[in-house]
């Protein structure tokens, strides 16, 4: 981990959702590292594959960079994001003939009128609290039908391709110092979890579980326990 300043580290701007409206149009280029490039193209195939078909919620969708890879074979998707800035750049994308539309929604408190076959959430993860994470997890199970799929993707942690982490919290949620090109800085929560936490978070709520561990990044595929 990085020496910071810890003074320095209280200071910073650590609203998600700030962080992400000022990000907006510079978020795509995370997808073009190069050490990435396998396995982007690995997780855009299982995605494809695992959605074909199917009407799709999409929480936490961003820019819409995975939004447009599930169109090319999902039956529907419905698309929804916190922040107004990113999902104007995901409106402004041509999904083809697929029905893609997109709500702005605060994952947290939503509470969809009807059930999907199954929800990607894509990099969310990883910026839940894990004190909260119960919680989401709950908000996750409850939008999805009976039978249907939950498919969560995230980092791992690879030093080099990853930002170092700048702090841990007293719940345990580590947090990375992140600039963007306006010059501001934000200290943003970025969990990197082990299977085996993950595998201890679904326990009793997931089953039909596949969990496929890449270099650097992780999805998980389960169809929720119905209570
Ligand atoms: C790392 S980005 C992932 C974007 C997209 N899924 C992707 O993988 O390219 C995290 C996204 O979560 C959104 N987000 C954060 N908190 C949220 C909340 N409470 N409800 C809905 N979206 C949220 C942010 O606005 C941001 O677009």
């Amino acid at each position: 981990m990085e020496k910071n300043n810890l003074s320095q580290l209280l200071y910073m701007n650590t609203d998600l959702v700030t962080y992400y409206n000022k990000r907006a149009k510079e978020y795509e280029a995370i997808y073009q590292k190069p050490e990435r490039q396998e396995d982007l193209k690995t997780l855009a195939t299982l995605l494809r594959d695992h959605f074909a078909g199917k009407n799709i919620l999409e929480i936490a969708c961003g820019t819409g960079y995975w939004t447009n890879v599930i169109a090319k074979t999902a039956a529907s998707v419905f698309a929804t994001d916190i922040s107004e800035a990113v999902l104007e750049i995901a409106k402004s994308k041509n999904y083809g003939a697929a029905r893609v539309s997109f709500g702005m929604e605060d994952f947290d408190n939503y509470r969809p009128t009807k059930r999907f076959e199954s929800l990607l959430g894509g990099f969310i993860w990883s910026h839940i609290h894990l004190q909260d994470l119960k919680k989401f997890l709950e908000n996750v199970n409850r939008c999805v039908l009976p039978g249907g799929s939950v498919v969560l993707l995230d980092n791992n942690y690879v030093p080099g391709s990853n930002l170092p982490l700048s702090t841990i919290n007293e719940h345990g949620n580590s947090f990375q110092t992140r600039k963007l090109s306006d010059g501001s800085t934000h200290l943003v929560c970025k969990n990197f979890p082990s299977e085996a936490f993950i595998m201890k978070q679904i326990e009793g709520i997931a089953t039909d579980i596949r969990f496929i561990n890449l270099e650097y990044y992780w999805m998980l595929i389960y169809r929720p326990v119905q209570h």
